[in-house]
């Protein structure tokens, strides 16, 4: 056996369980999970008090609440205008939403610009909780007449009072979850803000570039920000060091598995520039996780550089694991077996996930087998545990960080990391009071903490925001809960493996398969199943059928009394290569056409006398076959139309 044959065949079941199946891949997490009773009653307990001391410790008198003290506000306003504020974020450049504040001050109509009024104010709850730590319901009259609302208010305090408190809150939101425009700025409040010794890895803000130009513009300001860390940075260990966290998306418009070739022949080198950069100032460099479909592409990079020979000698190369992907586990040994085998230490952040309901939804969308990611939160958590537990037995190869703002998860890691080298880690403006209890007793927190500092501009910041707002708006999140009184802390903190083990169905028994959407919905069909082209098997087999098609040729025509015509076809040629002859098709001439429809008009009370249900078998049939060949329909659509071969996919299966 190769030396390599382990991480190939770790390749190989990572490409086997995109889509695994929930309950095999959770009884496989119980069958391994090694804590005992006690382990598991003293992680609860300790869980339990570090959430008692947030609620004690919970400082009520937040950033909104300083933010309507200034402006005279109550809360309710205060939350309205953060909606209000959120809302024009969106706006994309700040001249246009300066002159809109200005305008729908002055006319009071805002609903009119920023969308219906209910979608303006969707996030309101979580804003009232995140930043006063309270419900805070609102009226249908700040809702529903948002227009007369902001007139009272503006008759009240003065148009450039509004005007000034509106912009004042969309720095607000900025400086939640921003901690600056640029490095130095990040630095400077970063280390006003937080204790001694807090680590950062600055996340320049964009991600899902569009276009080469977004991308240069990106690969500038990382580049720019590893320079200003490095120069900034006077500790010669890259563990303790500040450091980077990158979004590969936002390097490459074509950042996608199906583009392999052109993501290893461009993106790569820019990838590899910037390591290098990181090397030279030895700083961290975190490849930050998104997408699951970007899961493996992003292994091929970072197996690249990790075996880059002048990379060698550097410990700061970094990746994120996302505990909710069933892959997880698989990928902690994979990223073990390549440090070993590459012979150089690795970062391993861990995380749960930010993208849960987008994966959910993509999955549905295009009709895989199964979801890449977990449907109920404990498996999830239980998954998580799986990992630290893999990743901490690695000691000789990774350096785990542990991310995540929940104090069971938290307890958990102190209790597993006994005795370990690990970091934890939490998002600027999330996890203080957390990370305060932990410090707690002692003064300094039980490991290094290293705070992600998101750095750049308000345009940049909306994906990120969403992503915050879900976290801390869903009520499985931890984060939404924790400080509230009315839930009981027994609630809050509870013995991950024993729910696990109580769900009757390992798959949330309200989210059905992809397929099933359809029939969860009332009706009858089952949808198809989608190809997932990030697979590279399932690409691989799709390939097998499209790439000799290329050599083949079709003639079409009309089929009259059940006989095709393919006499004297007009040449159809590939749009994507026009030199490529496809083959020929015979246009039906009008006797033809007469022909065809007398044909049809005599067949049609035999057709009628059929029934729904005959004609239903029939159709289901033509569907059936179709299904069958989707492979080479999606071949003949690429030839013949140019598609590309996902919307191939899309095309033949809405045919279905
Ligand atoms: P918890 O409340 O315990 O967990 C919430 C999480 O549980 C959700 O985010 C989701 O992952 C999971 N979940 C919720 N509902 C379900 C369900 N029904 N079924 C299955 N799972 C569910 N995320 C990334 O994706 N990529 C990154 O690179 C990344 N970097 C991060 C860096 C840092 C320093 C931190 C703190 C977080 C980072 N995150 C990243 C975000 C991270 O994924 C979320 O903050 C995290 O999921 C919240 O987890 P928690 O343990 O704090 O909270
Ligand atoms: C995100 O961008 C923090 O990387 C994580 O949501």
């Amino acid at each position: 056996m190769s030396i390599h044959q382990p991480l190939n065949t770790l390749r190989a079941e990572i490409r086997r369980h995109t889509h695994a199946d929930e309950a095999i891949c959770v009884e496989r997490l119980l069958r391994e999970s090694s804590l005992n009773k006690v382990q598991r009653e003293r992680i609860v307990s300790r869980g339990r008090m570090l959430v008692a001391g947030c609620r004690e410790d919970s400082d009520k008198s937040g950033m909104l609440d300083r933010f309507m003290q200034q402006y005279s506000l109550s809360s309710k306003e205060g939350v309205a205008m953060m909606c209000l504020a959120e809302s024009l974020l969106r706006v994309p450049d700040a001249e246009t939403a300066d002159d809109l504040i200005a305008e729908k001050i002055l006319s009071g109509a805002w609903s009119e610009h920023l969308g219906q009024s209910d979608s303006m104010f969707v996030n309101a709850s979580t804003w009232g909780l995140m930043l006063t730590g309270r419900v805070v319901n609102l009226e249908s009259e700040i809702t529903e007449g948002t227009d007369t609302w902001m007139k009272k208010l503006v008759n009240r305090l003065g148009e450039p009072v509004v005007r000034a408190a509106v912009r004042q809150a969309m720095k607000i939101m900025g400086q939640q979850y921003v901690l600056g425009r640029n490095v130095e700025d990040a630095l400077e409040r970063g280390h006003k803000e937080n204790a001694r010794g807090t680590r950062f890895s600055f996340d320049m803000l964009g991600e899902g570039a569009r276009t080469m130009q977004d991308a240069d513009r990106y690969f500038d300001a990382y580049m720019q920000a590893i320079r200003e860390i490095g120069k900034r940075e006077n500790i010669d260990n890259v563990i303790a060091a500040n450091g980077i966290s990158i979004k590969l998306s936002a390097l490459h418009p074509r950042y996608h598995c199906v583009q392999k070739p052109r993501v290893m022949s461009e993106m790569l080198p820019r990838i590899r520039e910037l390591a290098l950069e990181a090397k030279k100032f030895d700083l961290g460099f975190t490849i930050d996780a998104e997408e699951a479909h970007r899961l493996v592409i992003s292994m091929d990079i970072f197996e690249s550089l990790a075996r880059d020979p002048d990379l060698m000698g550097w410990d700061g190369l970094g990746f994120v694991l996302q505990a909710y992907d069933k892959r997880s586990p698989l990928v902690a040994l994979w990223l073990a077996e390549l440090g070993r085998d590459a012979d150089r230490k690795l970062m391993v952040r861990l995380v749960k996930g930010a993208y849960w309901d987008s994966e959910i939804k993509f999955a549905q969308q295009e009709g895989y087998a199964d979801y890449p990611v977990y449907t109920r939160k404990a498996n999830t958590d239980l998954c998580y545990q799986v990992c630290a537990a893999r990743l901490l037995a690695a000691q000789d190869v990774i350096y785990p960080q542990f991310a995540t703002h929940n104090a069971l998860t938290a307890a958990l890691i102190l209790e597993l990391g006994k005795g370990k080298q690990y970091e934890f880690q939490r998002l600027h403006g999330m996890g203080d009071l957390l990370h305060m209890q932990l410090a707690k007793g002692t003064g300094s927190p039980p490991a290094p903490v290293r705070v992600y500092a998101p750095v750049g501009a308000h345009k940049d910041l909306l994906p990120y925001l969403v992503r915050r707002l879900l976290e801390n708006g869903a009520n499985s999140s931890f984060v939404n809960r924790f400080l509230d009184n009315k839930v009981p802390i027994t609630q809050i903190a509870t013995d991950v493996q024993a729910e696990v083990e109580i769900s009757e169905t390992h798959r949330h028994a309200a989210i059905p398969l992809p397929v099933d959407i359809l029939r969860a919905a009332g009706d009858e069909r089952p949808d198809t199943h989608g190809i997932d082209l990030a697979n590279t098997d399932a690409a691989a087999e799709l390939l097998s059928v499209v790439v000799p098609m290329a050599s083949r040729f079709w003639a079409s025509g009309p089929i009259i009394g059940g006989v095709l015509n393919t006499d004297d076809g007009d040449p159809v040629v590939c749009p994507a290569d026009t030199r490529k002859l496809v083959g020929t098709c015979r246009k039906a001439s009008p006797d033809e056409v007469s022909k065809a429809l007398d044909l049809a008009d005599t067949a049609q009370p035999a057709w009628d006398a059929l029934g729904g249900e005959a004609r239903a078998v029939i159709l289901e049939r033509a569907a059936e076959i179709m299904k069958s060949r989707m492979h080479e329909l999606t071949g003949l659509l690429a030839f013949e139309a140019g598609r590309t071969l996902n919307d191939g996919v899309s095309e033949v299966r809405e045919a279905v």
